[in-house]
């Protein structure tokens, strides 16, 4: 009898701190949804990485409970794989502090992250923004994860975790599955709509640079109308038009349309035909998870009830790791 290879395990997580844009939604959760099948995927809210800066109390708790929702709203299916809020499983936490103890200062110093964020935010410069990458491997190497998927900005903290995790396997005996990249088939990066030459950011200033999953359909027509292109007012993918590069993006990863099936489409019209039909795609697109997540976000106790079942399994996998980590290091087992 043939058996079944097990499915590779992704781990994944974000911070909820605040909007999510079409950026995120079009790069990171549509493909999240798309890889549930295929792998074994573990999801968290990354909460305790967003202490590192000074948060809100009723505003850090609504916005976890809003991006848990969204998140379901977008396709996540708690059914299929845990997912869940980092806080909640208390091994990420005490995975984190062991790691500390096998990751240098030196290592640490060198993250560019770090090196921004203490720029950035040179009035709190805190030891767990220093070891937010520990936390980081912590996440990672609990679950035995065989792929990350990375953005250019956290493939350092990954690099570092894969360290870790040989560094650790090598002191004692294997213990921690070395965590590969993951490089999805498809997910568009989204830029700025007024920067076309940065990435689509909710912490931009001008609201109008990013669209938010939750926009309201007047407000993402009016956004994309304003979006910056060039003075050609010819729809078609050159290097140099960065706008349109970004809108043809857009277009392509919610109608599935190659660049040249694009320009055909849009042959003798202008940007501004262009723009609004882009700009309906996208309301089309997001208007079943805009309802979903209105019934999903006054419906408190099924949110509650997925995060913890999500925070059960999580703590029930992860454990077992942790045991283990102790236990070669020597510290003696739990009696209780
Ligand atoms: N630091 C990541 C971010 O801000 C979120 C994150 C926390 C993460 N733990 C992770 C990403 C583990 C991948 C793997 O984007």
């Amino acid at each position: 009898m043939e058996t079944a290879t097990p499915k590779k395990v992704i781990f994944s997580a974000v911070q909820p701190s605040g909007t999510i844009t079409l950026g995120n939604y079009l790069g990171a959760i549509k493909n999240w949804v798309t890889m549930q099948d295929d792998y074994r995927c573990i999801f968290a809210l990354a909460d305790l990485h967003t202490i590192t800066v000074r948060q809100d109390p009723a505003a850090f708790r609504r916005h976890s409970l809003e991006a848990y929702a969204l998140f379901l709203a977008c396709g996540i299916d708690p059914k299929k794989n845990p997912f869940f809020l980092q806080s909640q499983v208390h091994t990420h936490a005490e995975l984190a502090w062991i790691l500390n103890c096998y990751t240098q200062f030196g290592e640490l110093s060198r993250m560019t992250q770090f090196k921004d964020k203490s720029a950035k935010h040179a009035d709190n410069i805190n030891a767990g923004l220093f070891t937010y990458p520990s936390l980081m491997a912590a996440d990672i190497l609990l679950y035995q994860s065989d792929l990350v998927p990375v953005g250019a900005d956290q493939k350092q903290h990954l690099e570092l975790a894969r360290n870790i995790a040989e560094r650790f396997n090598g002191a004692y005996s294997p213990t921690f599955t070395v965590p590969e990249p993951y490089i999805p088939k498809v997910g568009a990066k989204i830029m700025s709509l007024q920067e076309p030459t940065r990435k689509m950011s909710k912490s931009d200033e001008n609201a109008n640079s990013y669209i938010a999953v939750l926009d309201k359909p007047d407000d993402i027509l009016r956004k994309f109308k304003r979006a910056i292109t060039d003075s050609e007012a010819r729809v078609h993918f050159a290097p140099e038009k960065e706008g349109v590069n970004n809108l043809m993006g857009i277009y392509s990863s919610i109608t599935g349309l190659t660049n040249e099936q694009i320009e055909v489409e849009f042959e003798g019209k202008g940007y501004g035909d262009f723009k609004v039909r882009v700009a309906e795609a996208v309301i089309e697109e997001l208007r079943p998870v805009q309802e979903r997540y209105s019934q999903l976000i006054s419906d408190k106790e099924y949110l509650e009830q997925c995060y913890t079942e999500g925070a059960q399994q999580a703590l029930s996998i992860s454990i077992r790791t942790l045991n283990k980590v102790m236990k070669k290091i020597g510290f003696l087992p739990k009696k209780f």
